[in-house]
């Protein structure tokens, strides 16, 4: 399915595997992360140019470490082998690991002891970013020693002839002085790519893709005012134009006149066939005097699929369903040590459809990371306001109102909310910003304003930056934006009085307040 370049990444759990995924990328040669224990057979019909086994927390000795079918080593397939990579590729191949006292982190320096095409032009002394605690201690027949540590006498190995590789060290994280060049020396010189991968070429692969895969059928896609859901209703309508309907469900929880944005943007703009259902009476109903969080995602969560299944229906004879699934939200149900905990997304996985709605997934984008959505985004003409979106949850102001939820309460937030959007967004580092929002908080506290006393909400501003979602630290915004937003929303938003700076990270505490 891919006729282009690409290197494959087997993901062994490591932090840094997406990074790797990144690093060659930004060499516009495309690459993809993969199951640990992909078949020799499935990556030889597949054909990448190279392989990468990633590092990972495990220890080749652990009780189910996981392992690579060896069948890979033999495809004549240029291996590289990071870390636990390295080492697994060692005790596959006949090599001995030894399994380490204590861990080693942070910088060492290697010393480059056999010129090679890996460090071809670099310095014979390089400071590398480590964190391992095994390590080969006896090289598989046919390798060499390419560089060694103080510590670590085979820091790096080589079977030239094989053009199968090992480093103990990280070449995609920073702290590795010339790691760009030593995967550069990998993916050009040894796998021999070009680097003419643009998401210019990504967009033509994939709509040729579904055309094919689609046929004369027709597509329906549930779009959610979000990024990435939007990109792939983009992309499916370039390629198969008005046989894509898409479903929007306006559940009135949305940010200020989101919902009138993406009509405006997908139903006239594009001239996508897109069908609004207009349920925030429904979804307010549901919600009456709910004041647990948990229960009001759950009513969220249901009320949608109730709502988007009905509206599913008016195409029951439609086979394909469109989802803006991404990278990371596919590593989370296959990482081999069971993924980061925590479950973005859940509510708007429509996988909990109803048995008479059996769709075929179609999720164009769920190889790529947001940014290169993004990126995807812009090169498919989708306005700039829509891709600099920030995420949002899928139950929406509701987990913003703390207490219980009214018509009322969501609209004085968005008014609010409003007014953090606007004065965040003229920041002239926006763009290092995750989030950042509005919350109603459920107590009201004194005030005054002229001669009269009041008695209003609180409004609780939270700014956090984030690179995944996962964890995350508030972020620093300047008191003059501070006070601002403050005047603005006290000055301008009716029943507010008082607002507050939340100055938690993450963990302990989580970015939502809900
Ligand atoms: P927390 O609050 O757990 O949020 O730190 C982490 C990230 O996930 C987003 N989030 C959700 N996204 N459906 C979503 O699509 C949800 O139910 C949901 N809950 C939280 C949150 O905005 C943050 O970016």
């Amino acid at each position: 399915m891919t006729p282009h370049e690409w290197i494959a990444i087997l993901d062994y759990g490591s932090q840094y595997s997406q990074l790797i995924a990144r690093r060659i990328r930004e060499q516009h040669v495309y690459s993809e992360l993969l199951r640990f224990d992909t078949p020799g057979p499935e990556l030889e019909q597949r054909k990448p140019s190279g392989i990468v086994l990633s590092g990972g927390p495990s220890s080749v000795f652990d009780d189910g470490a996981p392992i690579a079918d060896p069948g890979i080593y033999e495809l004549g397939i240029p291996v590289l082998g990071i870390c636990y990579g390295m080492q697994m590729t060692a005790h596959l191949l006949g090599g001995d690991v030894q399994p380490g006292k204590e861990r080693e982190y942070g910088n060492a320096g290697i010393a480059i002891t056999e010129g090679n095409a890996l460090f071809r032009d670099l310095p014979t002394d390089i400071d590398v970013w480590m964190s391992h605690g095994d390590q080969v201690s006896k090289l598989p027949t046919g390798f060499s020693v390419l560089a060694e540590t103080g510590t670590c006498p085979i820091a790096a190995m080589g079977d030239t002839k094989r053009r199968i590789y090992g480093l103990q060290f990280h070449p995609e994280v920073v702290h590795t002085a010339h790691g760009t060049e030593i995967l550069q020396h990998f993916i050009f010189d040894v796998c021999g790519c070009k680097g003419d991968w643009e998401i210019a070429q990504f967009i033509k692969e994939n709509v040729d893709n579904i055309r094919e895969r689609v046929g004369n059928d027709h597509v329906i896609c549930g779009l959610s005012g979000g990024v990435d859901s939007s990109v792939v209703a983009a992309l499916i309508h370039q390629a198969i134009g008005d046989r894509l309907h898409c479903i929007f469900v306006d559940n009135g929880l949305l940010r200020y006149n989101e919902a009138e944005e993406v009509e405006r943007t997908f139903g006239e703009a594009m001239g996508i066939d897109l069908h609004v259902s207009r349920s925030q009476d429904l979804f307010i109903s549901k919600l009456k005097d709910v004041e647990d969080p948990e229960e009001k995602r759950k009513i969220i969560g249901n009320t949608f699929i109730d709502v988007f299944s009905e509206e599913a229906r008016q195409f029951g004879n439609v086979k394909y369903l469109a989802q803006g699934t991404l990278y990371p939200d596919v590593i989370e149900s296959f990482s081999p040590i069971g993924g980061p905990s925590a479950t973005i997304k859940s509510h708007h996985n429509v996988g909990g459809l109803p048995e008479d709605l059996q769709f075929k997934l179609i999720e164009p984008v769920r190889e790529l990371f947001k940014d290169e959505v993004r990126e995807l985004g812009r090169e498919l003409g989708l306005p700039e306001a829509l891709i600099g979106r920030q995420p949002f949850p899928g139950p929406g102001m509701a987990v913003r109102i703390l207490g219980s939820v009214t018509a009322e309460r969501v609209t004085l937030l968005q008014q609010a909310d409003l007014r953090v959007q606007e004065e965040i967004a003229a920041l002239e580092n926006y763009t290092d910003i995750w989030q950042s929002f509005a919350v109603l908080l459920p107590i009201q506290t004194v005030g005054v304003m002229g001669d009269e006393r009041t008695y209003e909400n609180v409004v609780a501003l939270r700014v956090v930056e984030s690179m995944d979602g996962m964890t995350a630290d508030w972020f620093h915004v300047p008191y003059d934006v501070l006070a601002k937003i403050s005047n603005r929303i006290i000055n301008e938003v009716r029943g507010v009085n008082r607002v507050v700076f939340d100055i938690s990270s993450k963990p302990p505490a989580t970015i939502e307040w809900e």
